[in-house]
């Protein structure tokens, strides 16, 4: 899977899968990287992926339909547009995804939220199950399912699976930092969820943290150890 990057800053599909977009904006390099930095404070680290979770989201939103709409201006009639289709739903896989959950409710404050509680065997680095609550019209709504570090990819894919087992059949995945191997396992698994990244790093360590990577995202996020 190769990189591209686009000097204008525009965001980019990778490689030839238009379905995995990288953010390429300055904005979302610059965030990104305060964001890595050891150094960055547990109230910065918040407030960065809370940012980094709307330029993201922003993206992840592109394609959602909309239809025209007539409203009068203090000065004159004017046909504007509004969000039309399904309605929307975020899933956080808990607990890291919360740290972008409110990013992505400050742009869609009227969005339903699910939880998907998964924690990873450190033994197996598979995932396991321990919490699931999802609004009940899944069918009807566009799922955007956020969880900050797209690692092996055995989370997001079995988040994903919950979701169509609940009858979700429209979803994309959004996360912060991803590792191609993350990917690659998440495209194999759901071909139809669309990936946005702020960023593709080199690749896994022994114990699945992604390499350069921030750390560990829910330690950063909640300043726990
Ligand atoms: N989860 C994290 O929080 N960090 C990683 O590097 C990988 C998975």
């Amino acid at each position: 899977m190769t990189r591209d990057a686009d000097a204008t800053g525009r965001q980019v599909a990778v490689g030839d899968d238009p379905d995995v977009v990288v953010l390429t904006h300055p904005l979302a390099r610059h965030k990104l990287t305060l964001l890595r930095d050891a150094r960055t404070s547990t109230g910065e680290f918040r407030r960065l992926a809370r940012e980094l979770s709307m330029l993201a989201g922003y993206e992840a939103m592109r394609d959602l339909p909309v239809e025209d709409v007539e409203i009068d201006t203090p000065l004159e009639r004017m046909t504007g547009h509004r969000l039309a289709g399904k309605k929307l739903c975020l899933v956080s896989i808990l607990r890291a995804g919360n740290g972008i959950l409110d990013g992505m409710l400050d742009l869609v404050p009227s969005a339903r939220v699910g939880h998907v509680g998964l924690y990873r065997d450190p033994a197996t680095l598979e995932p396991v199950e321990y919490y699931l609550k999802l609004p009940d019209d899944l069918p009807r709504r566009r799922c955007i399912v956020v969880d900050p570090m797209l690692a092996t990819g055995h989370s997001a894919v079995a988040a994903i699976t919950r979701l169509k087992q609940a009858g979700a059949d429209s979803i994309v995945f959004v996360c912060l930092l991803a590792a191609s191997e993350g990917i690659a396992c998440l495209r194999a698994a759901h071909p139809d969820v669309r990936v946005v990244t702020c960023a593709i790093d080199r690749g896994l360590d022994d114990h699945g943290y992604i390499r350069p990577g921030l750390g560990d995202a829910g330690d950063r996020l909640f300043g726990t150890k």
